[in-house]
């Protein structure tokens, strides 16, 4: 029986030899539409923000104040979140640049793993705040997207499309060492096809014994070596040039942000359902009296148009709705969905909450659409003298 020449390798299937699969760089594209995607999302969900004044803006349902409210009163978390709710207004400005700079280091693959760090950590804080409750869990994007963030904390943003692979190529090619992205094969599969092995011995090597580290083959002149120092210092050369970058690309980002918010506040922002003025409790209000908590004065509200109102008992946000002469609608504007605070357009015949679009009747407050489960509560309001009493 013929001796193998690898007796110490198992026997290896006849091979068909081709060229081999470009496995590295195929992976790093596999990953590159749901980079573009999360960074669009996260760019784009900044922008939105810093552009809508009534994303800051205490008396819109919208704002980031009432939403703030809904998740201390529902959230897992709610004791956290109660005292920031005097802050409510720079935790908005610092998720609103938080996103911006995840989003522009996802879409540029620039910094992608602190990147992809930063989208983990704000969306599994949304999915505590915000859909925490959601029914059933996968409906609530924040849970998704803080999964979708988890293969480039692992595994950055690929060499492809990428500033950072751009910068690590750039920097291993003014050191004169080749790209990083080599595909491994077997060592037994390098033996196979070279023309210098014989029976264990390799007469490049005058026949001493073929090993993988003293190889010609693989470490042959025309293969461009890195040694420790060379790699030291593209590494160094590296974080250089990505520290330059990504401090360009920040303040273009604050220029952009910046700009967005002041076009917002100049245009007047997107509209948003409100409910309109504060009936400012019984300040102003004066005549007859009634049963109930007298919540202000009837001519603040004129016919067709509302008032918001903080609601006797529970202190809930309520809105008051002057729907006719004479007839007077109230609602808590809780949303039972995930608390946020559900607002009104004048003329609409639906109260709309700003999260997630849950959508109720105005004269009966019962859900028309969206994941609300159920409606509004309703309370009594009477007109007595000129005056408005919740019962
Ligand atoms: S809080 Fe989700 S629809 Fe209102």
């Amino acid at each position: 029986m013929a001796r193998s020449a690898t007796p110490w390798l198992p026997e290896l299937p006849k091979l068909n030899l081709k060229a081999p699969v470009r496995a590295t760089s195929l992976s790093e594209w596999a990953l590159l539409p749901l980079r573009l995607f999360l960074g669009v999302t996260f760019t784009f969900a900044s922008l939105q923000k810093l552009a809508n004044p009534n994303f800051f803006n205490a008396a819109s349902p919208a704002s980031i104040q009432n939403q703030l409210k809904g998740a201390a009163q529902f959230s897992p978390i709610h004791a956290l979140l109660h005292p920031m709710l005097p802050y409510a207004g720079t935790i908005g400005m610092v998720i609103a640049y938080a996103e911006l700079a995840i989003g522009l280091g996802a879409l540029l693959g620039l910094y992608s793993r602190i990147a992809a760090l930063g989208g983990a950590v704000l969306s599994f804080s949304l999915f505590l705040t915000v859909s925490f409750h959601a029914s059933p869990y996968y409906t609530g994007a924040d849970i998704v997207f803080f999964f979708a963030w988890l293969p480039f904390i692992v595994a950055g943003s690929g060499s492809q499309l990428s500033l950072d692979g751009y910068l690590a190529r750039y920097a291993r090619a003014k050191k004169g060492i080749a790209a990083s992205d080599l595909v491994a094969i077997p060592f037994a599969q390098v033996q196979l096809v070279c023309g210098k092995f014989k029976q264990n011995t390799c007469s490049a090597l005058s026949g001493a014994a073929c090993r993988s580290d003293v190889c010609p083959v693989l470490l042959g002149s025309q293969a461009p070596i890195a040694t420790a120092v060379d790699l030291d210092m593209v590494k160094r050369r590296q974080v250089v040039l990505g520290g330059v970058t990504a401090a360009a690309v920040a303040t273009t980002a604050v220029i952009l942000g910046s700009t967005t918010a002041g076009l917002g506040k100049l245009i007047g922002g997107a509209k948003s359902p409100s409910a309109g003025n504060n009936l400012g409790g019984a300040t102003g209000a004066t005549g007859a009296t009634g049963s109930g908590t007298l919540v202000g004065s009837a001519a603040k509200v004129p016919v067709g148009h509302a008032a918001t109102v903080q609601l006797p008992g529970s202190g809930d946000p309520g809105i008051v709705i002057h729907v006719k002469e004479g007839e007077w609608l109230c609602y808590d504007t809780v949303c039972p969905h995930l608390g946020c605070t559900v607002g009104w357009t004048p003329g609409s015949a639906v109260l709309v909450c700003p999260c997630h679009g849950s959508m109720f009747d105005v004269a009966s407050g019962g859900v028309i659409g969206g994941p609300a489960s159920h409606g509004l509560r309703s309370l009594t309001v009477k007109d007595v003298g000129g005056n408005l009493y919740i019962q």
